[in-house]
This record gives C-alpha cells, structure tokens and sequence, in this order.
C-alpha cells in the first residue's frame, strides 16, 4: 500500500461522486487503507487520500477525492443559516428574521450560486478520472446518475474517464438495481460498469484498476 521513498512518474486526480451513503468514503477507505468501517460518518467538506501503484512498470499516484453526496447548494445554504445564527445572532424562527432574510435572500442566493460554482469547478479542476457511485439496495441513488453525469459533464474535462460503481453488491437479497438494467445504460452512456462491495473488498481494486489503466 505506497512506498513514499518511490519516484512518482504521474499523478491522476479522480473523484468520487453520487448520492449520500452509498459507500463513496468506505470504497474509498477500501481502495487506500485496506479497512472497512460500517458505522461511517457522512463526510463533510472535501477530503482526499493517495496510493501510489505501479502500471505498466511507471509509478503512479492516485489521488482520489471524496465529498459529501448531499446536494452542495443545500449544504451551502444550511452552512450559511447556521453562520447567521452563530454570527449575526439571529433567532431564525423570529419573524423579524423571516422578514429580513426575505429580503436578503435574492441577494444571498445569487451568491451562493457563484460559490456552488466555484467549488463544484474545484473539486472537478483536473480531474481525470471520475466514479459515479450508487447503491444497488437505493433505486433512487441509480435514478440520479444522469444529474451526476451531467454535473460532470458540465465541470469537468471532456476527456475525463468514468467508471459508473453499483455498491454494496453484498447485500444481494435486497438488490433494487438489475444487473442488466445499468448494463445496457453503461453501453448507451459509453461507461465502464462495476459492481463493487467496499464492505467484502470485491471489485474495489478492479474498478481503480480499470479507471487508472485507461487514463494511462
Ligand atoms: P456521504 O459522505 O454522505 O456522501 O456518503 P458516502 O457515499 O461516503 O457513504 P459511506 O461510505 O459513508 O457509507 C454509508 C454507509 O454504507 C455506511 O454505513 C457504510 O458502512 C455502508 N457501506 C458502504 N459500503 C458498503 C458495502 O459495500 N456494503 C455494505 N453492506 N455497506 C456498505
Ligand atoms: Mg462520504
């Protein structure tokens, strides 16, 4: 797992992406500690992890990139509620406040617009790599892949390699997602396909495998 005295001959940056909880953090956890943990905690903010593989004789960092699969700009609107009743002090149920942040919020929304932009582009800047996570027990975590996709589409690299990741494939008594249901969207979206368990170590170091080979 990494030997830091190795000379690097590349560094690729791929992000993970997809709805909350679908296991993200712990493929992530899998792929680069070899650990597991089922109470995980939804991540907040964006956190990455490397390891460095060797391809094709060449030493190869993977720096993968994990954030938090709730909406951002959701996120960003709780964040700046809470900053308004920890800094400005104000009671949000107050009507006074209600009246106040009426009228702000065109203002305030404009903003955080700008902002959401800005930080969805830098968590896709030079990226070139991407897995779009679902959990095959969610249905709906499947039934938005094409936002995701589209998110991609919008902020990263045209160029950019995704491999769509149906997790927790485990817990095949309680699958919602078939199999060939997401095959015939993957051949149609031109998207490698797995189905991985971050929970049994299946196909985690397939799917980084198949990402980073054909980045190379
Ligand atoms: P956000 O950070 O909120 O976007 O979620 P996430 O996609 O990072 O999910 P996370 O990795 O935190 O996992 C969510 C829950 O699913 C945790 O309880 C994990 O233990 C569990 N989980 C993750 N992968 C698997 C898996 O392969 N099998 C099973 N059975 N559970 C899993
Ligand atoms: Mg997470």
């Amino acid at each position: 797992y990494g030997d830091a005295s190795q000379k690097i001959d590349y560094v690729f940056k791929v992000v993970l992406i997809g709805d909350s909880a679908v296991g993200k953090s712990q493929i992530l956890a899998r792929f680069a500690r070899n650990e597991f943990s089922l109470d995980s905690k939804a991540t907040i903010g964006v956190e990455f992890q490397t390891r460095t593989l060797v391809i094709d004789h060449k030493s190869v960092k993977a720096q993968i990139w994990d954030t938090a699969g709730q909406e951002r700009f959701n996120v960003m609107m709780l964040d700046m509620r809470l900053f308004m009743v920890i800094h400005v002090k104000v009671d949000l149920d107050s009507r006074l406040c209600q009246a106040v942040m009426g009228d702000v919020s065109s203002v305030l929304m404009l903003w955080l617009e700008k902002r959401y932009r800005a930080v969805t582009s830098a968590y896709y800047r030079g990226a070139v790599g991407a897995m779009l996570v679902y959990d095959i027990t969610k249905r709906q975590t499947f039934d938005h892949i094409p936002r995701w996709l589209e998110e991609l589409r919008s902020h990263a690299d045209k160029n950019i390699v995704i491999i769509l990741i149906g997790n927790k494939s485990d817990l095949e008594d309680q699958r919602a997602v078939p199999t060939e249901d997401v095959n015939e969207f993957a051949q149609k979206e031109g998207l490698f396909f797995l189905e991985t368990s971050a929970l049994q170590a299946t196909n985690v170091e397939s799917a980084f495998m198949t990402v980073l080979t054909e980045i190379f």
